[in-house]
């Protein structure tokens, strides 16, 4: 018997080394190469049979015919959002998100959902059991075929014979091809299945839609190439405990990776939410100290999102500062400006801040109403419900204008909010009639317009 051939391959960024090194040369990360079989033989195409030889010409840029790419839509808005306008023919898509987070019930729910002749290929789950979840999500697509298998070249032949216009594999992690050695989930297998997909994909104009295991530090399981491979890298995501999930594209070859989509997760499935701002905002009964509302935009969308505040004398020598939803990093920033800046004592104080719906944000446009929760959480006096907050802190304590002003006063228009406290240096042409627009600009005139 022929000797297996071997490769050394890093685990986390998939360089290949022809022996076992301690560190990887390329990432510097230590002891992630590990031994693969692989058996190189003479490489086939994704189909059996050869195609010719085509070589191409390079051409002028305006002597390229130009059409728009060719979409399909998706008939989930949400996604269509995300993705820039629906699948693109011939594109590959990859899904990463935690185990459990929804990824196989939001690409069965796309499978079901597309009028289009869908191919679903499983290869975690058994026939059985998806037409369970199925049962779940009370679809009446009946275009939707559905097949358990991992070798690829058994899944060629399957698209051969249906002749679907979407493909969707659930996942890229138990693929396998007869051409390596290697056991699934393996860098080289994840390698070679996936540019066997991409080659179908471009072959064919259908367009392939991913899913994709992801590490414990978040990233998608297998190596960095793989996302350099495919078009389009969607990232899903959201707290397991509760059921909100959001989705947001971290690559997008076709669009912009600004935008982001909002699900649900009900017991017949996930539900796209239209208006995120009203489930956001807690619903409660009179006002409360150590909460307020930041009119924040995720991507190109505008939310509102309720911070809550609790500052306690601390237990113990020293304080406690925790965040959930927020960097605790900027946290401790916020507070020490508050502390240097203002003059507010919250040295021996516990703080905790959370953001209301188990989401993360990041825009610092929201340093405002941090800072508004914390001190009114401190003074145990209550904001207005019908008030918001859109600024940036800087260092000094000043209150620094943000990006697309307007159309966060607009949506807090919309929602019914009567007054929004922004930065005086952020320039305003519209004029608004059912908001009052108040400009600030240090951290002493928060406290003064809200508790003095
Ligand atoms: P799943 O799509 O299997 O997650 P992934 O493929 O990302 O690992 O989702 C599993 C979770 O979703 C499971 O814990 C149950 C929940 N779920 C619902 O709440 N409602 C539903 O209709 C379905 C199908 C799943
Ligand atoms: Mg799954």
């Amino acid at each position: 018997m022929a000797k297996a051939k071997t490769t050394f391959f890093c685990q986390n960024c998939g360089t290949q080394y022809a022996k076992w090194l301690g560190q990887c040369n390329s990432c510097h990360e230590w002891n992630t190469i590990v031994e693969e079989v692989i058996q190189k033989e003479e490489k086939r195409n994704w189909k059996q049979t050869p195609t010719t030889k085509k070589t191409n010409k390079a051409l002028k840029i305006n002597e390229i015919p130009f059409d728009k790419e060719d979409r399909i839509s998706t008939l989930n808005n949400e996604l269509n959002r995300v993705l820039g306008g629906g699948l693109v023919k011939g594109s590959m898509t990859l899904l990463g998100g935690e185990p459990g987070i929804g990824k196989s019930t939001l690409l069965l729910q796309i499978a079901l959902g597309i009028p289009k002749r869908v191919l679903y290929v499983s290869g975690e789950e058994s026939q059985s059991q998806i037409k369970m979840r199925a049962e779940r999500l009370q679809s009446k697509n009946t275009n939707c075929l559905i097949l358990t298998e991992t070798n690829t070249q058994n899944i060629f032949r399957a698209i051969e014979e249906v002749q679907p216009d979407v493909v969707v594999i659930d996942s890229i992690q138990t693929l396998h091809t007869e051409y390596i050695e290697a056991s699934p989930g393996s860098i080289s297998q994840i390698r070679e299945t996936t540019a066997e997909f991409i080659k179908f994909a471009k072959e064919t104009a259908t367009p392939v839609l991913l899913i994709g295991h992801i590490t414990k530090d978040g990233a998608i399981a297998g190596p960095k190439i793989l996302e350099h491979m495919v078009d389009v890298v969607l990232q899903f995501e959201g707290d397991r405990n509760h059921t909100y999930r959001i989705l947001r594209a971290n690559k997008n070859r076709f669009g912009s990776t600004a935008e982001l989509g909002i699900y649900e997760m009900q017991s017949i499935g996930l539900r796209e939410v239209e208006n995120p701002s009203e489930i956001l905002i807690s619903q409660k009964e009179g006002d409360l100290s150590g909460t307020a509302i930041a009119a924040t935009l995720e991507g190109m969308r505008p939310l509102m999102i309720e911070v809550q505040a609790l500052v306690s004398t601390a237990v113990y020598g020293t304080p406690q500062r925790s965040a959930t939803g927020y960097d605790t990093k900027r946290l401790n920033m916020l507070l020490a400006v508050l502390e240097k800046r203002a003059g507010f004592r919250l040295g021996a104080k516990d703080v905790f801040l959370n953001i209301a719906g188990g989401i993360k944000v990041d825009d610092p446009a929201i340093d405002l109403a941090v800072i508004s929760a914390i001190l009114s959480s401190n003074e145990d006096d209550a904001i207005p419900q019908d008030f918001c907050f859109a600024a940036e802190i800087g260092l000094a304590g000043e209150i620094r204008p943000v990006n697309r002003v307007e159309q966060r006063i607009l949506e807090a228009e919309k929602l019914g909010f009567h007054k929004i406290f922004i930065s005086k240096f952020n320039k305003i042409s519209k004029s608004f009639t059912s908001i009052k627009i108040v400009k600030v600009a240090k951290v002493d005139d928060i406290y003064a317009n809200l508790f003095a």
